[in-house]
This record gives C-alpha cells, sequence and structure tokens, in this order.
C-alpha cells in the first residue's frame, strides 16, 4: 500500500523491524486476558487490532476474526492499555483523546505496534519465534505504585508529535505541546511451553533494556527469542494544557482509568492474532521493509468496527468510581 511505504521510506534505510499503525477498534471496560468473561471489567481500556475481541477469548483468533484495524491486514492481534483521563478542578473526568502516530496515516486514534527482531537497525542472527495461537502475555501491573524497574514502560513529553527520548517513569510534571506518548516494551524470551501464565507474565522473562535496544540474551529457563512487541500510544493531551486547569497545588492532571496519578501502574496488554505463519514469516526475512505482508488501506481499516459489549458512558465523570 502506497501510504505505508511512503511512511516506512522516510525512516532510515537500516531499519529491521515491523512497525505498524492499528487503528481504535473498541474502547470499554472488557480485558480477555485478566479477567476473562468478566462484564464489565475493572476499568477502561483502549483496544487496537481484530474483530474478534471480547470478553473471552480463546483458540486461534487468526482465524475468528474476519477484519483488523492494522495496516497489516493478516494481523487480527489485540493490543490494548488503560485509558488516560484528565481530572478537572471540580473533580469531573474527561478522556484524552488519541491520536495516531504522525508516520502511519490517517487511522483513527489507536497506537503504532512494533514488532522486532533485534533493535532499530539490525535484524541480528538469532531465530525469532513467532507467538503460537493463544498465546497472551501483559506488561506492568496496575497495582505498582513505585518506580517501576522495567526501562520498557515509560512517557515521553511531546514538544511535536515526532519527539523521541527524554524518558520517564512517571507522567510529565508539565504541560507537553503535543500531548503525551505512553510506551509499553514487552518481554521478549518465552518459556517454550506455556501459551500464558496465573499472572499473565511469568511464561515470559523480561531482559528488555529500553529505547529500542537490543535485549539481553535469553536465560536458560525462558530460552525461546520471540519478537520484541512495543506499543506507543500518543494522547492528545493539548486540549487540557491551560495551567489554570491543572491542580492548584501544582500536581499533574491526568489519572489512568485504573486510578492512577504518578503513571507507575501503567501496563499493557497482547494478545496474538497473526493469520497463519504471517507472523514467523516476517520474523524470518532478513529484509522486513521488503517481508510479504499483506496491507490493506487506512479506508479499510478505518471500516473494522465492534459493537461494544459493556454499555456505559466512557468518556468521563463516574468511570472511576464504577470499579
Ligand atoms: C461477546 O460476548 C458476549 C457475551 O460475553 C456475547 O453476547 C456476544 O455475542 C459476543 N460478541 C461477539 C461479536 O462474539
Ligand atoms: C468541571 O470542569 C470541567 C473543566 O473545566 C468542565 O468541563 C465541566 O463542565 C465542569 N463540570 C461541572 C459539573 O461543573
Ligand atoms: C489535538 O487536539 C487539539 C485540540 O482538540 C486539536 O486541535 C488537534 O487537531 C489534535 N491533534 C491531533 C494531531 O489530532
Amino acid at each position: 500500500m502506497k501510504w505505508l511505504t511512503i511512511a516506512l521510506a522516510l525512516v532510515s534505510p537500516s531499519q529491521a523491524y515491523i512497525r505498524f499503525g492499528c487503528g481504535t477498534i473498541s474502547i470499554q471496560r472488557l480485558d480477555p486476558v485478566v479477567e476473562p468473561g468478566k462484564l464489565p471489567s475493572s476499568h477502561v481500556h483502549q483496544i487496537v487490532g481484530g474483530n474478534a475481541f471480547n470478553a473471552s477469548m480463546t483458540g486461534d483468533i487468526g482465524n475468528k476474526a474476519t477484519c483488523t484495524t492494522c495496516s497489516f491486514s493478516e494481523d487480527f492481534s489485540n493490543y490494548w492499555t488503560a485509558v488516560l483521563y484528565f481530572k478537572a478542578r471540580n473533580g469531573s473526568y474527561h478522556r484524552v483523546p488519541q491520536y495516531p502516530n504522525a508516520l502511519l496515516g490517517n487511522l483513527e486514534g489507536g497506537m503504532t505496534i512494533y514488532y522486532l527482531q533485534q533493535d532499530f537497525n539490525s535484524n541480528g542472527k538469532n531465530k525469532i519465534t513467532a507467538f503460537p495461537p493463544g498465546f497472551r502475555m501483559t506488561v506492568g501491573s496496575p497495582t505498582s505504585a513505585g518506580n517501576s524497574k522495567n526501562p520498557g514502560l515509560r512517557y515521553t513529553c511531546l514538544k511535536d508529535v515526532m519527539t523521541r527520548g527524554g524518558e520517564t517513569n512517571d507522567f510529565p510534571k508539565q504541560p507537553c505541546p503535543a500531548g503525551i506518548m505512553a510506551i509499553h516494551h514487552f518481554p521478549a524470551c518465552w518459556d517454550g511451553k506455556n501459551l500464558d501464565s496465573p499472572n499473565h507474565q511469568d511464561h515470559m522473562y523480561n531482559t528488555v533494556k529500553g529505547s529500542f535496544q537490543n535485549a539481553g540474551p535469553c536465560p536458560a529457563s525462558h530460552p525461546v527469542r520471540m519478537p520484541q512487541v512495543a506499543y506507543e500510544t500518543m494522547w492528545n493531551t493539548t486540549m487540557f494544557n491551560d495551567k489554570s486547569l491543572w491542580p492548584a497545588d501544582g500536581s499533574q492532571p491526568f489519572v489512568w482509568s485504573f486510578d492512577d496519578t504518578k503513571g507507575y501502574g501503567t501496563h499493557g496488554d497482547y494478545l496474538f492474532g497473526w493469520k497463519g505463519d504471517a507472523l514467523q514469516r516476517a520474523m524470518d526475512s532478513t529484509s522486513l521493509i521488503s517481508n510479504n505482508l499483506k496491507t490493506q488501506s487506512v479506508a479499510e481499516a478505518n471500516k473494522c468496527k465492534i459493537k461494544n459489549t459493556v454499555q456505559e458512558p466512557i468518556d468521563g465523570c463516574k468511570l472511576l468510581s464504577q470499579k
């Protein structure tokens, strides 16, 4: 697809990863990984990817979904994070809109998704094993109240939509001219056996160094090197940047949907759903730019929708107390 080729051509020719946009497919309180079947789940999520997304998801999602909001049309995976709200001085909450990554065209909201073999500049020499059908994992924890030791969970205060770097592990303390980018890097070492684990994390081992560097080697307990998955979510906070709207005590006003005003509880969920061997083919390619993955237009991606299972207002106010 033309727009994708142009977007990819803008970045370094030595790039060695797949990076693509996925528009928003749903914003609701569902969590098929952490709280399967629960209607509603404890907090609001923003979800991108395939239309098989629902309260419970089992089996081969790549065979169940029929459309996706992702620019790679064989990717029916679901990717989600919590939702960011602005808390006004009068105590009301207002959902912060998302906008698509500036490199990747006019998708509706959503996120930028990365699958790296090694790092930004090289595919490396390791065999990268694609996730198997049914695979799922999370990174981060909504109950983390202190500094995250995981360098893969970060925020960038955007001076403009292209700002990268200057990462912090809590919410920016000053208004950010072009919004806040939330970054989630997932672990890439698998135990080779389990599609999931009770805490959705122990089947994986984290060697991520952050900032798209090459993650460290996998330990004997988790020997299988998987793609390094990362999300970037651009929260358009600009309509809330007037300091007279911010708390009088000088604190910052943004809060995750699970009632986290510091940002340390940032977390992401991943549910694998590439069709057939599409992801493995891409990971086996030495040139990820000509990776033979099928693409679709932005208009087609934006057409993929689901009906909300949980019917409730999501834009503000009551949500945080409904937990
Ligand atoms: C989603 O799950 C609900 C029950 O939890 C069910 O009623 C609904 O039909 C499902 N939607 C789809 C699209 O499968
Ligand atoms: C509370 O403040 C926000 C932001 O200034 C405003 O949009 C909203 O209408 C106010 N709500 C009430 C109930 O006053
Ligand atoms: C961000 O929000 C502002 C204010 O609502 C809007 O004017 C602007 O177009 C948005 N930016 C993007 C990139 O969507």
